[in-house]
């Protein structure tokens, strides 16, 4: 039987809502209410991740599935996305799972967001509303979490999907600190053989102050791994996100001058490849520089095609030599990737292979590898992705899939139509993959079941949320017999 397990209406008080960054203001208003008369109203926002936010720890069991769910009303502006989040864990082993984000406008009525998930250890864990953008102000109301009457999850006993590839590359995962024991650590030592940290060594997670190292997170994930011989990636060393604004940003919001910025960027990257270095195989030493939306005349000239980001304002386009120079001299033995999203787009892909090269041309030997994210979904053509590896490859560097998902379905909830066809994407894609095996280096799944995925609400993984082998699963393991059984 599913059982109610926390209602909050705000009629009275806040209900245990405490803003994330203290700095919110929450205040029981008459002035919107979806039940009642009051709602919670939340103002004061000044950064994405600020929000109202509920910690459930006490209440929770392991093992068992919850729904949440809250109806929200924005004040303003006139539009934006809202999300209802779960975190689990704190500090930087914490791990944000969306549960479902809605663009709603200020005409719109109150909108439910809703989310189901399962826990699997009760650290901290908390349940919260955040909006992309920053000063968002809205009311929440009549929030509920209900506990599900769900299937358990069970590790099955099928062939590891790293053993099918034992001929071709390694298969990865991520993981954070909720992975590192009991149920989720045995479904991920038993089918994967590669690790990213998904948030753990990001530059906001190592340094969020200038000279404060935090590794503790990170090194738990590390040792953990290669404990059970599963070797580590690391990412990233430079991003323009999840990084403290203190390394490229002035107290006014200008950029540091150029001096000050390099020398933040390459001791960042120094000291984190140092730390790690033994440790890692590879690393992500620069994510996501190159826009979207480019023309072909743009992606011409790479220059041009950079992401106007916080490090290129506050240096120029030679942050990026400096940031892989860097990492070269830290660690020489680790392979050096460029990582990006929307990599089969066929301009954005050019404007990396011209960087790359010049580059490469510059300091040969400098990058090794390029890193296609692979954040797809089921419009994606395997053709454009085949033609970026080859692009790629005939650069000399080895190309890696680094967070490959396929998005399908909506709200948790995917048909066994969108899953088959998922499935014949994803033997699509692997049976491409297993072709350039030459020059691949691995294969990476950014989420290890569905349920705990960043897209939860899109379903984009190989295990369901009851980590049950799905279609994409089996279509991953063997990708050719997958397509013969199922082509149309
Ligand atoms: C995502 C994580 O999965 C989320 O938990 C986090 O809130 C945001 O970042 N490209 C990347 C990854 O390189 O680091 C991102 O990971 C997904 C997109």
């Amino acid at each position: 039987m599913r059982s109610a397990l926390f209602r909050a209406d705000f009629e009275a008080a806040a209900d245990g809502f405490v803003g994330r960054s203290q700095n919110e203001i929450l205040t029981v208003s008459d002035e919107a209410a979806l039940s009642g008369v009051h709602a919670l109203k939340v103002e004061g926002r000044t950064s994405s991740w600020h929000g109202p936010s509920l910690d459930i720890t006490q209440k929770i069991s392991v093992g068992k599935e919850y729904t949440v769910s809250v109806w929200v009303k924005l004040i303003e502006p006139e539009q934006a996305q809202i999300s209802l989040s779960t975190q689990i864990g704190s500090g930087s082993g914490a791990s944000y799972n969306n549960l479902q984000s809605k663009q709603v406008s200020q005409n719109s009525d109150w909108v439910e967001l809703r989310g189901t998930y399962r826990y699997l250890s009760t650290d901290f864990v908390s349940v919260y509303v955040e909006s992309a953008v920053a000063t968002a102000s809205f009311y929440i109301d009549s929030v509920s979490i209900v506990e599900e009457d769900s299937q358990p999850a069970v590790v099955e006993d099928i062939t590891p999907l790293k053993n099918a590839y034992t001929d071709f590359f390694p298969i990865g995962s991520i993981a954070s600190a909720k992975d590192l024991s009991g149920l989720r650590l045995e479904l991920l030592t038993k089918h994967f053989n590669i690790v990213t940290a998904e948030n753990a060594m990001k530059p906001g997670e190592l340094q969020p102050r200038k000279g404060e190292f935090t590794f503790n997170a990170a090194d738990a994930i590390v040792n953990t791994m290669l404990e059970h011989g599963i070797a580590m990636h690391g990412h990233t060393l430079a991003w323009h996100q999840q990084t403290g604004a203190w390394m490229h940003t002035d107290a006014d919001g200008l950029p540091l001058p150029r001096e000050e910025a390099l020398e933040n960027l390459t001791s960042h990257a120094k000291t984190v490849a140092e730390h790690f270095k033994g440790r890692v195989v590879s690393w992500d030493v620069l994510n996501e520089a190159i826009n979207d939306g480019l023309t072909a005349e743009l992606a011409a000239d790479w220059r041009a095609s950079l992401r106007n980001s916080p490090w290129l304002q506050a240096i120029g386009d030679d942050y990026i030599e400096a940031v892989f120079l860097a990492a070269q001299e830290a660690d020489p033995d680790a392979k050096l990737y460029y990582n990006d999203y929307n990599l089969n787009n066929q301009n954005k892909a050019t404007a990396v292979y011209n960087m790359v090269k010049e580059l490469n041309e510059k300091y040969p030997g400098l990058i090794d590898g390029i890193g296609m994210q692979g954040h797809y979904d089921l419009n994606t053509n395997p053709a454009d992705v085949e033609r970026s590896i080859q692009q790629f490859i005939s650069l000399g560097v080895e190309v890696s899939i680094t967070e490959l998902d396929i998005s399908a379905g909506t709200d948790g909830r995917l048909s066994d139509n969108a899953s088959l066809q998922q499935a014949l994407l994803y033997a699509r894609l692997f049976s491409i993959f297993r072709q350039y095996k030459e020059n691949i280096g691995r294969v990476s799944i950014w989420g290890l079941d569905d349920g705990s995925s960043w897209r939860a609400d899109r379903s984009p993984t190989l295990f369901d949320r009851s980590f049950k082998a799905k279609p994409a699963f089996y279509a991953a393991t063997d990708p050719d017999a997958f397509i013969a059984e199922y082509q149309q």
